[in-house]
């Protein structure tokens, strides 16, 4: 028998690691960001949502035609059923809405009448929204909120959110926004959804992956725990001593640090200036504005990190009236393109994701009965 070669010893947390080949997107250090060759401000300032997750997801900007079957496909199946809408009922109003989410996409494993891969990844992805809407007010015991069949799709994500009327600059930033979460190589949810992808486990089964994955404050819990900071702390003047007091009982700053961006993230720089103009339109009280440029200054100072999408993006949701806990649900409305983006780069080159480790415990020990262990 051929001896199995030394196992390659990476480092923690895979940091620097490349474990994959991609062609869907590629965030670099010099704070670059690119969706299938295309820079993120191109994209930003030039295309639509749809058309964004059509080219992540197929690796080409669409035809007028292509879009709008794309479009067309998504509004056949954003209707989310009573069955699905009941288990997220059950779960009651205590319930983390990433945590309700994941239920009902498990369950929609079971349920949903798609019969094909591609058909399946549409439903989940036209669905998501849906879901992300409902997660928070529908476990309460309200009533669900349903898409409307002639919106865009983020418009109808935001008026599924909220009741707040946006103005049109509000909504395309809020479209913006989305656009900024749907993807971004391979973070930690989306290398989750290509494991569970290389056990070849249905879309279902990989979303809900990504989901468990998304929801912690590390990740896609980042923007609510941003938001709750900002709201404590009120006062732009006190954000040194506000730092100060986190670096000395050792917690992180929520919204700040990225694995890759050690400049700038510049999803935040978009997002920073949305910010500014959303409250400079409306006139009066910049506060929240001002609560934001003061932690980013003093953190730069004091650390050099900077802010990352979520921090940003946090308070421009704050600002359309939503209510917080559905900030991490809106990243998965997004994601979810990026997601089966990767599910399906995954599938089509596939090799069972499954390292190896350093066992570094003990060995050799002779079982003792119980009545001789030691207390
Ligand atoms: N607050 C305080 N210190 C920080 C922060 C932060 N937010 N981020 C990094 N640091 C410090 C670490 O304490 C560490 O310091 P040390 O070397 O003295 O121990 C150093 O910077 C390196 O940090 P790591 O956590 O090792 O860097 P890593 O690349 O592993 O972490 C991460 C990236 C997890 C995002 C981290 O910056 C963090 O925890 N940030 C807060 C959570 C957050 O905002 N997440 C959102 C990510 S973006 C997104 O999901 C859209």
């Amino acid at each position: 028998m051929k001896d199995a070669p030394d196992p390659v010893k990476l480092p923690k947390g895979l940091a620097g690691v490349s474990v994959t080949d991609t062609r869907i997107s590629k965030s670099d250090p010099d704070g670059s960001l690119l969706y299938r060759g295309y820079p993120i401000l191109e994209l930003a300032t030039k295309a639509g949502f749809e058309e964004t997750a059509y080219l992540v997801l197929t690796g080409k900007l669409p035809t007028r035609s292509k879009l709008e079957s794309f479009t067309e496909g998504l509004r056949e199946r954003a209707e989310v059923g009573p069955k699905v809408f009941g288990i997220m009922r059950e779960l009651g109003q205590d319930a983390n809405p990433i945590d309700v989410i994941r239920t009902a996409v498990s369950a929609l494993g079971s349920i949903d009448a798609e019969k094909d891969l591609p058909g399946k990844q549409m439903s989940l992805e036209a669905k998501m929204s849906v879901l992300a809407a409902n997660s928070h007010r529908v476990p309460r015991g309200d009533s669900p909120r349903t898409p409307k069949k002639d919106l865009r799709f983020s418009d109808n994500l935001l008026q599924m959110l909220t009741t707040k009327e946006a103005t049109e600059y509000e909504r395309r930033v809020f479209e913006r926004v989305m656009m900024l979460y749907l993807e971004h190589d391979l973070n930690a949810s989306s290398f989750t959804v290509r494991v569970v992808a290389s056990t070849l486990a249905d879309p279902y089964a990989a979303a809900s992956a990504g989901l468990a994955s998304l929801k912690g404050p590390l990740h896609g819990g980042a923007n609510e725990a941003a938001m709750g900071m900002l709201l404590d702390l009120k006062e732009p003047a006190k954000a040194g001593e506000f730092l100060r007091a986190a670096f000395k009982e050792g917690r992180k700053v929520m919204g700040f640090g990225h694995r890759v961006y050690k400049q700038f993230d510049p999803r935040a720089r978009i997002c920073k200036e949305y910010l500014w103009e959303i409250l400079n339109r409306r006139g009066g009280d910049d506060t929240l504005y001002q609560l934001c440029d003061s932690l980013e200054a003093e953190m730069w100072r004091a650390k050099r990190i900077p802010p990352n999408l979520d921090f940003y993006a946090a308070p421009i949701f704050y600002s359309l009236g939503i209510e917080v806990p559905l900030y991490t649900p809106i990243f998965a409305a997004s994601r979810i393109f990026g997601w089966m983006a990767h599910y399906n780069e995954q599938v089509g080159d596939n090799k069972l994701i499954r390292p190896d480790s350093t066992y570094v415990g003990r060995s050799g020990l002779k079982y003792v009965p119980i009545e001789e262990r030691e207390p």
